[in-house]
This record gives C-alpha cells, sequence and structure tokens, in this order.
C-alpha cells in the first residue's frame, strides 16, 4: 500500500505532462509543487487512517478473538496468540479492575459467562454485578435513613421542623425586642416625646421613688434638691430640658447624671412623670428656684 502511494507520487513528480500553460501569457505555470504537496498530504492521511484500522482490527481480535485472523492450521501459533491474550487481559485487568469495579464493569470478553437463562424473543440480558457507587448509595441511604430516625424521632437530639420553626421565631423575637430596646436608645434630649400614658408614668414615679426622693422628696417638692412642682426651673422646664438635665446632671451643684444609671427610656419616663408634678401640691414644698416658666 505504502509502496503504491510511494510510485504514484514518483510517477506524478516525473510527468511533466501536469504543467498546465497559463492561457494569459502562455508561460507553463508550475502546478507541480501544489500537486505533490497535496498527494503528499493524501498519503499521510491514508497512512494514518489505516494505521488506526490496523491497530482496530488488532483491537477487535484481542477482545473478541476473531477466529479468522490466525489460521486454524497453525495451532503453535493459535497457543501463542491465546497465552499473549491472556497476558495482556490479566495486564489490562489488574490496571482497569479497581475502575471498572467501582462502575460495575467487566470485560466484554466474561460477557458469555454473564449471560442468563432466559431470553425474550433472542434478547438476552446479562448479569452485570452492580456497580460500587450504587451499592455505596444504596447502603448510604440506608445508613443515612437510621441516622435520621435516631437523631430526630428516637433520641430526639435535633428538632423536628416546627419546634425548629418556633425556636427561629423566639430567636427573631428576641432579637426583635433587642432591637426595639436599642432604638429605644435612640430617645435623646431633642427627641425625646411628652407622654401622659399611665403606664408611662407609672414608670416614671417608680424611677422616682427609687432614685430621686432624698434630693426631691417623695411628692417632688424638693429638700436639697429644687422643687419640680413649681412653675419655676433653674434648667428649663420642657421635656427635653427636664430630660437633658436628668441625663447629665449638673455636677458641681449636687445633681448627679443619671445617664449611666438609667435607661433612656428610664429617663424619659422619669421626665414625663416630674412634667405630670406640676401644679400639685406637695407637703413642704421649696422655695421656687429659677425663672417662671
Ligand atoms: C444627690 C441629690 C439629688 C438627687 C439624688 C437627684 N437630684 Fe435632681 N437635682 C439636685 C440638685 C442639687 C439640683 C439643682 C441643680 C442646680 O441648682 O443647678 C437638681 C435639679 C434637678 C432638676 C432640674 C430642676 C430645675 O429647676 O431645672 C431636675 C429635673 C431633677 N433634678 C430631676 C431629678 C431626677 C429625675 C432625679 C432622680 C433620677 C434626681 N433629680 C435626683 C439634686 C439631686
Amino acid at each position: 500500500m505504502k509502496r503504491l502511494i510511494f510510485i504514484f507520487i514518483l510517477l506524478f513528480a516525473n510527468n511533466s505532462a501536469w504543467a498546465v500553460v497559463n492561457p494569459a501569457d502562455g508561460t507553463s505555470g508550475n502546478i507541480y509543487t501544489e500537486i505533490l504537496i497535496v498527494l503528499f498530504l493524501v498519503a499521510l492521511l491514508l497512512l494514518i487512517v489505516s494505521v488506526v484500522l490496523l491497530k482496530t482490527v488488532r483491537v477487535m481480535a484481542n477482545e473478541i478473538k476473531v477466529p479468522g485472523i490466525i489460521p486454524a492450521t497453525e495451532p503453535t501459533k493459535m497457543l501463542e496468540y491465546e497465552e499473549w491474550l491472556a497476558s495482556e487481559t490479566a495486564e489490562k485487568s489488574s490496571k482497569l479492575s479497581s475502575w471498572n469495579k467501582l462502575l460495575g464493569l467487566r470485560p466484554i470478553s466474561e460477557e458469555k459467562d454473564m449471560m442468563l437463562e432466559h431470553d425474550f424473543d433472542g434478547i438476552t440480558e446479562l448479569d452485570n454485578p452492580t456497580p460500587v457507587w450504587f451499592n455505596a448509595m444504596f447502603y448510604g441511604s440506608i445508613l443515612f435513613a437510621v441516622i435520621y430516625l435516631l437523631n430526630y424521632h428516637v433520641l430526639e437530639w435535633s428538632p423536628l421542623q416546627d419546634e425548629e420553626y418556633a425556636i427561629e421565631m423566639k430567636a427573631a423575637k428576641a432579637s426583635k425586642s433587642a432591637f426595639l430596646a436599642k432604638a429605644r436608645n435612640l430617645i435623646d434630649e431633642t427627641t425625646v416625646q411628652v407622654d401622659g400614658n399611665a403606664a408611662v408614668l407609672a414608670a416614671g414615679k417608680t424611677v422616682f421613688i427609687q432614685n430621686c426622693v432624698a434630693c426631691h422628696a417623695s411628692d417632688g417638692g424638693g429638700t436639697v434638691g429644687p422643687n419640680l412642682t413649681d412653675e419655676y426651673w433653674i434648667h428649663g422646664g420642657t421635656v427635653n430640658n427636664i430630660f437633658k438635665t436628668i441625663k447629665y446632671g449638673i455636677p458641681e451643684k449636687g445633681m448627679i447624671a443619671w445617664e449611666k444609671t438609667l435607661t433612656v427610656q428610664q429617663t424619659s419616663d422619669v421626665s414625663n412623670f416630674i412634667l405630670s408634678l406640676s401644679g400639685t401640691k406637695p407637703a413642704n414644698p421649696k422655695e421656687p428656684q429659677g425663672t417662671k416658666m
């Protein structure tokens, strides 16, 4: 075959008849080189194809023992071939065995041993082994189910969905109230509101009784500190002024800064409570201090 191609190329190479005459100027154009190249490429292609084909035939022969390849009249050759095939197969299978096992594959040479007995109109079935990956998944899922059952329903280590929902809702509620508490911290002397709500006043009164009576008397009439019920204020009588006085205090005059002791909510509440005291008649009112508001 190769020889044939070679001869063919030579034939082309030596035949000047292939030179074409250019009709425009009469010079003979030399397409000889191009043809040579094309032929060379074709030859190369043929060579590659024949090598591949040869290899395929060999592979097929090895795998499925094409009987025609080695004449039965040469028993020694046949024996050699069998030996070679056995060693080749062993080598190949040792190389591939772990991979094949994983995929549950067996060499095609074992096909006839894997054939199942039954036959449906010529359609037979191979008794292929179950792939390892499939078994792993199958037994893995059983194991998972057992662990799941024990975890969620027997030992009850992990919460079930509705429990989990409740837990999450609780956590969300907690974080919501934490946020609201923080949001309340946003109240300051500029944003504090007048609030006559009974609950606010009650909360404010509690704060007042607990912290302020020593200097302002339980009815706000004043002792060390000024009377908080009259219209006279040293530091202003609006809710904002009162809040500011309580928050920062007047340290040099003996009025403590309550910023660190009271929450802003408490400060706001007690400010409103003090506002609610105005106009009440304390038992022993201290004389007015500051300016009339
Ligand atoms: C240790 C004594 C003391 C305590 C306790 C105290 N105060 Fe005072 N408070 C004073 C003094 C003294 C003044 C007057 C400051 C000045 O003269 O500038 C004052 C002033 C004030 C004023 C301003 C009054 C005005 O006329 O402007 C307010 C409002 C006030 N106190 C609220 C409170 C509240 C609310 C508490 C409790 C959380 C409290 N005080 C606890 C001593 C105290």
